[in-house]
């Protein structure tokens, strides 16, 4: 008689085909799923194929952290393809490690307190319009504001002076249409390719100039060399640029845009938020990296506006090798689906999960250590966001400098809807009302 294979925990999950994407229909599926299953879901996709939804914190962290080389990007990243290239984002293997290792160095914190001016530049031009719009009693598309205002710094930082003597040139910025159409059609991809024309005119006068290199991201990734001395080639730099432009901008922008609203409608956090930044930064005009890093409060509270709204709502891994996550075994060629939206919003790890609260970021007040919370809206492990110190600094400049001037309130009561596409966004604009407050 032989025994029961007991090595293996079949993860429980419904008997039908379900049928997954990168839709709104995708989140309540998982939701659903985990509702009624639990954590650590198995599914079969309508091809056949397995599938795991992963919402369990310790597996969550084994997968990207420990056991990250036995899977690649997983479905959808085809589409981000077509946009990105083969950069950063999208590669894997030993092109990613590559890239990795010669790009790290540019995100060092003594380089990223280097753009801080850059970040007050773009908050202060920002401030100045909405202060004539204040005046004549109107309101603002935060929406629009916070992605323009986040596509501008990102666009400065990489090409420097360069943004406004090339770029801006022809008096229209080509690169507009990535703030403005949510679509990823071929459309987009056409509009992608020509704005790659143009940062290649802006790479071949970087190499023939004879000028002393600027201080930007694109001279960084220019200077960078793999492990036998070799640089980016064109093609190369061409996709991590575009790459750097998407990751850079969309995540930061719709973090803001739910910031403000969040602001909009919990007096209590704006009060906090401004007592604190006019405690550090009144009168300031370029903030040094030590006050950023001393905000506390604005810490918190966009590490929670993160939690309840994390722009990477969904990532996906396909397993190229066989693993056991917590015990559970997923076998090579299987697709796992982790959802930082819906882990942050279990009630089994984050209490009141639904509801604002930027003090559970308090580590007085925090029942988790930093580095074990059930929290990864930056992802985790060796693929882990290059950005999050950059988007952090950004985001205290940006809320720091203008809470200060303004006070806002909803034009609409209606909730915002989400859209969930690559990124997790608002449906409609979130429309607010400035209101210049009284300076002391
Ligand atoms: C609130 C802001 C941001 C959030 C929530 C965020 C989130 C993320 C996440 C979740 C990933 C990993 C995706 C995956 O593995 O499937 C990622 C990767 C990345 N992010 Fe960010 N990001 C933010 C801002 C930024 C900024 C401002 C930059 C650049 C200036 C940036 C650059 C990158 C890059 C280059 C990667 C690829 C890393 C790799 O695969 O090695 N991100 N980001």
């Amino acid at each position: 008689m032989s025994l029961p294979d007991n090595s293996k925990r079949v993860l429980p999950g419904p008997t039908d085909p379900v049928a997954l994407g990168i839709d709104p229909e995708t989140l309540e599926t998982l939701d659903a799923l985990r509702s009624r299953y639990g954590n650590m879901v198995g599914i079969t996709k309508p091809g056949g194929r397995s599938a795991y939804f992963i919402n369990d914190a310790s597996a969550v962290r084994q997968l990207l952290v420990k056991n990250h080389t036995r899977y690649r990007k997983g479905p959808g990243f085809e589409r981000v393809k077509m946009l990105l290239g083969n950069g950063l984002i999208v590669s894997d293997g030993d092109t990613w490690r590559r890239s990795r290792r010669m790009i790290q160095p540019s995100f060092s914190r003594q380089n990223v307190h280097r753009l801080i001016e850059v970040m007050a530049d773009c908050t202060v031009t920002r401030a100045a319009a909405w202060e004539a719009v204040a005046k004549e009693g109107g309101s603002l598309d935060i929406t629009q504001e916070m992605n323009d205002f986040a596509l501008e710094l990102i666009l400065k930082c990489i090409f420097g002076r360069d943004y406004e003597e090339q770029i801006l040139a022809e008096g229209r910025n080509p690169f507009a249409f990535l703030s403005k159409d949510s679509a990823r059609d071929l459309r987009v991809v056409m509009q992608v390719r020509e704005s790659r024309d143009l940062i290649a005119q802006v790479i071949s006068k970087r190499r023939d100039t004879t000028d002393e290199m600027p201080f930007d991201f694109l001279a960084m990734y220019m200077q960078a060399t793999d492990k036998n001395g070799q640089f980016f080639s064109d093609a190369e730099l061409l996709d991590e640029l575009i790459t750097l432009i998407v990751a850079g901008y969309e995540t930061s922008a719709g973090t803001l845009n739910w910031a403000w609203f969040l602001l909009a409608t919990h007096p209590g956090a704006e009060l906090a938020l401004l007592q604190e930044a006019s405690a550090s930064l009144a009168n300031v005009q370029t903030p040094d990296q030590q006050t950023l890093t001393d905000m506390h409060y604005t810490q918190q509270l966009l590490e929670e506006t993160l939690r309840l709204y994390p722009p990477v709502w969904l990532f996906t891994r396909r397993a190229e090798q066989n693993d056991i996550l917590e015990g559970c075994d997923i076998e090579a060629g299987a697709d796992v689906y982790l959802s930082p939206y819906i882990l942050h919003r279990t009630a089994t790890y984050w209490s009141k999960p639904d509801e604002f609260d930027p003090g559970r970021f308090d580590p007085e007040q925090s029942q988790y250590k930093k580095g074990e919370r059930p929290y990864f809206p930056f992802s985790l492990g060796p693929r882990r966001c290059l950005g999050e110190y950059f988007s952090f600094l950004e985001m205290k400049v940006h809320l720091g400098l203008l809470i200060q001037r303004f006070h806002m309130t909803l034009v609409s009561d209606l909730e915002p809807e989400l859209d969930l596409g690559i990124n997790l966004r608002t449906r409609h604009s979130i429309i607010l009302r400035p209101e210049i407050r009284d300076r002391q």
